[in-house]
Parts: structure tokens; C-alpha cells; sequence
């Protein structure tokens, strides 16, 4: 897709990879930038240095969780600047958690991480038929197509958001309905070094890799988008796991105990 003359929202466009996201696509001259997210003031902020950069941006104060209040963005985004050209789920937490989570918890991971993309989805997807044009961008991860040693709800629920995103694209892909996946292992954002807490093995397992920037994963997503690619890994390694995960199950299974271990978890 055109990110040029594009009108572009991004949810949880207040920090780590959604604001790096809205900083790399003002390098594309898009005509307007909206930075979703529940911390107003954050958001705020981005598209204050958004606007430096010589695009129009505007901070929106949205819990991706509400349904009215995302019904109402998407309206008033459509309403008062045209058609939403690409709109990016990017919102997600971590929990860190195993089957001792409370089902409050699962139920957060599940609204965040995946009953967003639907809501979004359901306001969207109509419009973009009707004007045979309209991106989708779900920020999923690694976890999504492998699985997050020591968080069960996270692992869970972004296999979910890959699924719902692939669902979408064989749906509506031959009705002008594009659909990207963006699926990254670490990256040094809030989100890994600091709400989860250092020690937890969800977070001692993903900083056991390579972490990247959220800078090298907004590239990964322009590039990605200017391709029109569904699968967009910033980590190139994660297709290669992702093929000995389909290719022996058994085998891919005893290799992930295995890293557990040598992590201390259980
Ligand atoms: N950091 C990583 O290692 C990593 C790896 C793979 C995928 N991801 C995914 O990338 C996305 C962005 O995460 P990040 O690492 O930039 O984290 P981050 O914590 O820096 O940013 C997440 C943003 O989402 C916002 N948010 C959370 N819940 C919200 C809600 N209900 N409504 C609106 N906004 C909400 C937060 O306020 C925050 O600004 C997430 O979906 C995350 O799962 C992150």
C-alpha cells in the first residue's frame, strides 16, 4: 500500500512501536497521522513531535477495549478527513502469567489483544469494501505463530489475533481489503523492560534473544506495507522456527522444554 497522502491511525501509538510507527510514517508524507491510545497525554505527545515533522497528527484518547468509543473514532476520523487508508491494531499488554492467572487477567489479554482487532474490524471493514480500499495492520508477535515461554494468556491470545488476521485477508482480500500481520520477538519497549518486571521468565525469555528497536521494526513495517506482505518479521529468524515448528511438532516441543529449562522455568 501508498502510505503517501494516506490517512493513518495507530493504536497504542503512545509508546514503544506504535509511536515509532507514527515517527517512521511521517517520513512518508501521509496526510494526516490520528495516535490512539488510553494515556492521552502520551499520545498527545507523539503527534506533537509528528506535527514537527511537517505532518498533520492528532492525539486521540481511545481504550481500545470500548467498542462505542472505537465506533466513534472511526467515525469521526471518516467524517472529518475521509476514508481511514490504514488503520493499525497495535495496542496489546503481556501478562507473564500461567494457568494460576486469574480469569480476570485472561480476559484482558483477550479484549486487548484480540477482541480490539474484532471491534475495529466490524467498523472498518464494511467502508473499505465499499471503497475497495483499506489496510489493516495487527501487530500480533512471535508468540503468535511460536508460542511466549511463561505467559499463557499472551501466547494464546496472539495466536488468536495471527488467526483472526488471516481469516480477514482470505475474506475480504479480492475485495480490496489488505491485511498485514507484523510479528516481532523482542523489542526494547515498555511493554518488555518494565511493566512485566525483570526475572519473570516471560520476560527473561524474550530478552534472551535478539532485541531490536522499535526504529527497525517501524522499517520492517513500511517496507512490509510497501509490499503489501501479510507476514511482516522484523526478526527474519522467526520464519525459519516457524517452519521446524510445522515441520516436527514433537521435535519443536522438546527444543522449547529444553530452552525453559536452561531459563530456570519450570
Ligand atoms: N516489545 C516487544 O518485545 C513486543 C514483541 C512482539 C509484539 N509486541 C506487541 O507490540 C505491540 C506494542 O507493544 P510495545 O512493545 O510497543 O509496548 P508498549 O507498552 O510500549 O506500548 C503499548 C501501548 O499500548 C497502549 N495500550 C495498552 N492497552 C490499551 C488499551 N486498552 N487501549 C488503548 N491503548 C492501550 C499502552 O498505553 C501503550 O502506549 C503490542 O501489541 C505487543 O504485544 C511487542
Amino acid at each position: 500500500m501508498e502510505l503517501r497522502d494516506s490517512l493513518v491511525v495507530v493504536t497504542g501509538g503512545a509508546s514503544g512501536i506504535g509511536a515509532a510507527m507514527c515517527r517512521r510514517f511521517a517520513a512518508e508524507s501521509p496526510r494526516r497521522l490520528v495516535v490512539a491510545d488510553r494515556d492521552a497525554v502520551g499520545a498527545d505527545a507523539v503527534a506533537a513531535e509528528v506535527r514537527t515533522l511537517g505532518v498533520e497528527a492528532a492525539g486521540w484518547q481511545l481504550d481500545v477495549t470500548d467498542r462505542a468509543a472505537t465506533e466513534e473514532l472511526i467515525a469521526a476520523v471518516v467524517r472529518d478527513h475521509g476514508g481511514i487508508d490504514l488503520f493499525c491494531a497495535n495496542a496489546g499488554i503481556g501478562t507473564g502469567a500461567g494457568i494460576e492467572a486469574d480469569d480476570s487477567v485472561w480476559e484482558d489479554a483477550w479484549q486487548v489483544n484480540v477482541h480490539a482487532h474484532v471491534l475495529a474490524a466490524r467498523a472498518l471493514v464494511p467502508g473499505w469494501v465499499e471503497r475497495g480500499r483499506g489496510h489493516l495492520l495487527t501487530t500480533a508477535s512471535a508468540a503468535g505463530l511460536l508460542t511466549n515461554l511463561g505467559d499463557a494468556p499472551y501466547s494464546v491470545t496472539k495466536h488468536a489475533a495471527v488467526a483472526f488476521a488471516e481469516w480477514l485477508s482470505i475474506t475480504y482480500g479480492d475485495r480490496g481489503v489488505g491485511v498485514s500481520c507484523l510479528c516481532p520477538q523482542g523489542v526494547r519497549t515498555p511493554l518488555l523492560f518494565g511493566s512485566l518486571g525483570d526475572g519473570t521468565l516471560a520476560t527473561e525469555v524474550v530478552k534472551a534473544q535478539r532485541i531490536l528497536e522499535p526504529e527497525e521494526v517501524a522499517e520492517a513495517v513500511v517496507e512490509g506495507l510497501h509490499d503489501d506482505r501479510f507476514l511482516i518479521l522484523p526478526h527474519a529468524e522467526v520464519a525459519d522456527y516457524e517452519r521446524a515448528r510445522a515441520t516436527d511438532r514433537d521435535r519443536w516441543l522438546r527444543a522449547m522444554r529444553r530452552l525453559q529449562a536452561q531459563l530456570g522455568g519450570t
